[in-house]
């Protein structure tokens, strides 16, 4: 989605804008543009397409500037296009503005703008936002923006300039991320860390309705009625070159291989050896509160919400607490009982989904006990969560969400597990549990070790446009990952089923060319999946089996196997996901897909 970089300093500020906003490119985008300031003369760029472009496109302009805003924009109000992209300007093309968010109100301040002279050169809703606040400015950038801001419904992350002082950038927040990077005599801001990382990991997360100025020297931050904010700098762990390939052709290949250590991080520190229990930091807070808990819903989305799928089984078996499961954006309109008996966890890789962070304002409000699992240090659903558990899995750059996935499916069994011990679940079984956790991470590489064989297969099928994934009680939650992974990247129609749902309607797809791919592990549903498996062989099917490492027996029933080492029931579904992830990959390779920025995706939903 929609990413904003700003730089104020000593520096020229065109490279420093130029980097920062490739490492935002992963998070999707269709146009980018730059403007700076505090050179010879102010210059502004905007171009349709890969930000390589606007560096061809801005070299030719030869600029030079210590004061600059940039921006890469996914598209909602108007389509992409040179005119919609940010920075933009207002009559006077004195104050330029980058904007994330959406302004809900725009067309009654753009109808009342027009009606006092202004021009609109831009289908967008951002638009109305600087001349707003060209409007409202007499000498003063702050006042015109908290002025102007007094009269915008929606979100906003918000930076922008006035040419006449080039010495200071102004921003303003509500709903849409916004951090500070603090330099040495230089100062950053920007929607995402990742574009900050390479010059400072010393950041400040700007709250919402705060508003900040940088100037070379200084920064400073305030609320929007003018009170002084004081904050500490927190300190990025993420080195800078994490968010590099390393080699890998992708980052979402890099992702798939990063998986033995991403589970190995959520596990660190978080096992009491000998008791078969979780520990669990991040929820020492809530400790009696999660005691007294009758009722515990999941929400979020995507992936995330596939995760929450397999941990409504995983908290049935070790826990006597009720379980829901539901997508962020269907909960927050829900008419829900929620009270201090409920919790919910809240899954969320970016921390920063729009639905899944008014899901979490929704419970607060309603009086339930809220916590957070999520990747991304700092992000809002972090904060706004009563408390949590951090993946530490790193950045995940590829839009594909694959070793975040494994990661909170692994600490969903921390977390029930720590549930559990208080009510039914035995020292026996929990100590099952947790070896068999420890024991993931050396499993996951033995499947990585067999990735050449996936994509042997992977290319054999690449050229079918339709594929069925099918598993039953935990590999369900598997095969709708599966189908998710491979529609996303490769843009190959695929749909995950309950296996047992296939004779309620879709064995009707069946034919030759609709292969169908099986999870078929040695566990209680083995003999029951290999009935649906022969039901599509009977219709002339394909299909390939992900079973379990010994299983010969398998390749009889079908026309390619994937194995995959055993290990208890419950955490199964988090080895048999790996294949599925490579599967995708080398389809979405075979067919030359943009595999870490598929088309209309972004890696960080901000808006609804
Ligand atoms: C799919 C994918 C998305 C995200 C979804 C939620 O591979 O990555 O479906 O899972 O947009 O994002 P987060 O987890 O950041 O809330």
């Amino acid at each position: 989605m929609c990413g904003i970089v700003c730089y104020i300093g000593k520096r020229d500020a065109t490279p420093i804008l130029l980097e920062g906003l490739r490492r935002l490119e992963y998070r999707g985008y269709d146009s980018a543009g730059i403007a700076v300031t505090g050179g010879e003369q102010p210059y502004l760029v905007k171009t349709v397409g890969k930000v390589s472009e606007l560096e061809r496109r801005v070299a030719e302009v030869k600029p030079a500037g210590t004061c600059g805003i940039a921006h890469t924009r996914w598209a909602t109000h108007g389509r992409p296009s040179e005119a919609n992209a940010h920075p933009h300007t207002g009559c006077h093309g004195k104050i330029y503005l980058v904007h994330n968010g959406i302004i809900e109100n725009y067309q009654e301040i753009k109808d009342d703008l027009i009606q006092k002279g202004h021009r609109f050169h831009s289908e967008t809703d951002t638009e109305v936002l600087v001349h707003l606040i060209e409007e409202n400015f007499r000498d003063d950038l702050e006042s015109a923006l908290k002025k102007a801001l007094s009269r915008v419904q929606g979100t906003f992350g918000i930076a922008l300039f006035h040419t006449d002082d080039p010495t200071k950038i102004v921003l303003a927040r509500r709903g849409s991320p916004l951090i500070l990077g603090i330099g040495r005599n230089e100062y950053l801001a920007a929607s995402d860390v990742n574009a900050l990382i390479r010059y400072t990991n010393k950041v400040i997360t700007l709250n919402d309705n705060e508003l900040a100025v940088l100037s070379a020297g200084d920064y400073s931050i305030s609320d929007f009625q003018d009170r002084k904010v004081e904050r500490q700098t927190e300190t990025i762990e993420w080195p800078a070159q994490s968010a590099d390939k390393k080699g890998f052709e992708h980052f979402m290949l890099k992702e798939i291989f990063e998986q033995p250590e991403a589970v190995q991080n959520a596990l660190r520190g978080r096992i009491v050896d000998g008791e078969g229990v979780s520990r669990l930091g991040g929820l020492d807070s809530v400790t009696e509160r999660l005691k007294s808990i009758k009722k515990l819903i999941f929400v979020s989305c995507g992936t995330s919400f596939h995760a929450c799928l397999l941990g409504r089984y995983t908290f049935e078996k070790l826990t006597d607490l009720s379980v829901e499961v539901d997508l962020a954006s269907e909960f927050r309109y829900r008419n829900l009982m929620l009270d201090e008996k409920t919790a919910i966890i809240a899954l969320s890789q970016s921390g920063e989904t729009a639905d899944t962070l008014a899901a979490v304002r929704e419970a607060k409000r309603k009086g339930a006990l809220c916590l957070g699992l999520v990747n991304v240090v700092g992000s809002t659903i972090a904060k706004e969560t009563d408390a949590g558990v951090y993946n530490h899995a790193g950045p995940e750059i590829g839009v594909a969400s694959t070793k975040v996935f494994l990661s909170q499916c692994v600490i969903l069994n921390l977390i029930a597990l720590l549930i559990g011990r208080y009510q039914r679940l035995s020292l026996t079984e929990g100590l099952l549990i947790t070896r068999a956790l420890k024991e993931l991470p050396a499993l996951i590489d033995k499947i990585l070790k067999n990735a050449p064989r996936v994509e042997e297969i992977a290319r054999e099928y690449a050229r079918y446009e339709n594929f069925l994934f099918l598993g039953r009680l935990y590999n369900y939650p598997i095969a709708l990952e599966g189908a998710l992974k491979l529609k996303e990247i490769s843009y190959v129609h695929a749909e995950g089923y309950a296996a047992g749902e296939m004779k309620h309607g879709p064995i009707s797809l069946i034919d030759p060319d609709f292969p169908t791919i099986a999870l078929a592990p040695r566990d209680s549903t083995y003999d029951k999946m290999i009935n649906n498996i022969q039901e599509i062989k009977a219709r002339d099917g394909k299909v390939i089996a992900v079973a379990t490492q010994g299983d010969e027996g398998i390749a009889h029933h079908v026309d390619r196997v994937i194995y995959v080492p055993q290990t208890i029931d419950i955490l199964q579904p988090l080895l048999n996901t790996v294949p599925l992830q490579l599967f995708a990959y080398y389809v979405a390779r075979a067919r030359s897909c943009a595999i870490d920025k598929p088309r209309n995706l972004a890696k960080s939903v901000t808006v609804e």
